[in-house]
């Protein structure tokens, strides 16, 4: 029977290629949960959109699906304080403020159509002090590229930017949009972890910088575009209220970049602490404190919360890792769960000299080869599924060790440990090999929903349900898993050459 003291915290978890609604107790256990996949839709090689208004479905979908679980176990929805919210970040939306209608599929972060764009702004004076305002690189990643492409492209996109009712949004932006009911409410925000993926914010000042905005005009003025107010990750009232289905009338109060929200899952609040969630993509997040560092190695400078003043961090970003097990299911036929690849790769005793680059949307940090495509490095008569199952696990842990190495170099220090989550992770192989690879222990929680989990906190923070970083100490401590190197350097350091080699390989495609 619930107990009716209790009281819960409900977290929107929109993500690549799934959208979940899952509800947490006080202990950050989810006690009810629901997902549904939305449509992949790749129009051209290289090109990858969602439909908004599919994901705004789909969110809506979940949560009454979790709710009805949550109800059927005993509980009220009363004890559910407010909700928090994470998403893919960079994918962006834009519509009409006028009707609250998308204009276009959203372009997903992973859409490397326009790399043309990038290589043209890199190529503009200024373009090597971009990194130091916005902490980013030019790439086709970030979403400033996005929005270029879609008001050079598209007739409709660019007739409502002439009549100035453009907005542009990531997906924060338009969920909280869409889910306070539009235009009629007109909640039009955006938290720094996201608003710092577009190249528009000022990292330091977490204000849009009129020198970006002006950098990345092409032949427009993005200033006539209307773009969200940055709000902190967690606030009582700037991400307002549901305005329909069973939560109705319920706070949204926290707001965080999926990967953010997993170093709050985590509890990486001290400078120093990591995570890499290993889900459509991979990410590593180094805290840094209040201090931002711009990277001189390839890695980029991110928001990792804001509950009052803002933490950063330096991320490593890796644009495939479950996406590319689900290349080798979908594409190659090879099996129907993800699982089944792990046991496949488990199959061989090794990668038989084969390495795979994974680099489907170019290649991310620390590399940013925007033209390098997928290659395959070592095939023999000997090579079988299992060798090619096994080398597309490892490319992540490879990417991982190769940005570990640049964050040694940007941070001046070594990390201890690494936190582990994502559906990645659940690959006993593939955490094994990235501990030999890296040499450090790496750690893997029991409960391993920690994106959803700091979009809880977010908004457990700003509803008063949990008030102090030491209230969350003893959330999911209880049987982790430690995975520890059992090959020696010299071995690690002979496997990863191999992957430099390969890597230099991927490159230069388009020449
Ligand atoms: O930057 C893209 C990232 O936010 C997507 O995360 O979990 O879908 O790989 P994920």
């Amino acid at each position: 029977m619930a107990n009716k003291e209790e009281v819960f915290v409900g977290s929107i978890d929109q993500g690549t290629t799934s959208s979940r609604f899952l509800i947490f107790d006080k202990q950050g256990e989810p006690v009810a949960t629901h997902q549904e996949e939305f449509t992949q839709i790749y129009p051209n090689p290289g090109w990858h959109e969602h439909d908004p208004e599919e994901i705004v479905r789909s969110v809506e979908n979940c949560i009454a699906g979790a709710l009805k679980i949550f109800e059927k176990d005993g509980h009220s929805k009363d004890s559910i304080k407010a909700i928090g919210i994470t998403n893919q970040r960079e994918t962006t939306v834009v519509w009409d403020t006028t009707t609250g209608k998308a204009l276009h599929n959203a372009i997903v972060w992973t859409d490397t159509r326009t790399a043309a764009i990038a290589r043209e702004l890199k190529a503009q004076e200024g373009s090597d002090g971009v990194m130091d305002i916005c902490g980013e690189p030019i790439s086709s990643y970030p979403s400033a590229t996005k929005l270029l492409w879609l008001l050079k492209n598209v007739d409709e996109v660019r007739k409502v930017y002439e009549a100035g009712n453009l907005a542009f949004g990531t997906i924060d932006t338009w969920l909280t949009y869409k889910l306070n009911g539009g235009p009629d409410k007109n909640v039009f925000v955006s938290d720094p972890t996201n608003a710092s993926r577009t190249m528009f914010m000022d990292i330091r000042k977490l204000e849009y910088s009129d020198k970006m905005l002006k950098f990345l005009s092409y032949e427009f003025d993005l200033k006539k575009v209307h773009m969200p107010k940055i709000v902190r990750s967690a606030d009582k009232e700037a991400y307002g209220k549901i305005s329909s289905g069973p939560l109705q009338g319920f706070p949204i109060m926290g707001c965080l970049g999926d990967q953010s929200a997993a170093l709050v899952g985590q509890k990486g609040f001290e400078a120093g602490s990591a995570k890499n969630t290993y889900g459509t993509g991979c990410f590593l997040l180094y805290n840094t404190g209040d201090k931002p560092i711009i990277s001189t190695h390839g890695l980029l400078t991110t928001v990792a919360y804001d509950f009052g003043k803002p933490v950063y961090a330096l991320e490593g970003s890796i644009a495939v890792a479950g996406s590319g097990v689900k290349f080798l299911m979908n594409n190659l036929g090879f099996s129907e769960a993800s699982h089944k690849i792990t046991e496949l790769a488990e199959s061989v005793p090794d990668n038989g000299g084969l390495v795979f680059v994974t680099a489907f949307s170019g290649l991310f940090a620390p590399y940013w080869i925007d033209d390098a495509h997928g290659t395959m490095f070592g095939i023999t008569h000997h090579t079988e599924r299992g060798h090619i199952a096994r080398a597309t696990l490892e490319a992540v842990c490879f990417q991982t060790k190769a940005i570990l190495d640049a964050m040694g170099k940007d941070s001046g220090h070594d990390l201890k440990e690494l936190a582990v989550d994502g559906g990645m992770s659940n690959s006993d192989l593939c955490m094994q090999t990235q501990a030999d690879l890296v040499g450090i222990p790496i750690i893997r929680p029991k409960m391993r929903e920690t994106t959803a989990l700091g979009a809880a906190i977010a908004a457990g923070f700003a509803s008063g349900v949990w008030e102090t970083f030491d209230e969350l100490k003893s959330v999911n401590t209880q049987g982790q898993t430690t995975y520890e190197a059992k090959i020696d350097r010299p071995a690690a350091k002979k496997m990863f050459g191999r992957w430099e080699r390969a890597v230099n390989m991927s490159k230069g495609w388009l020449a």
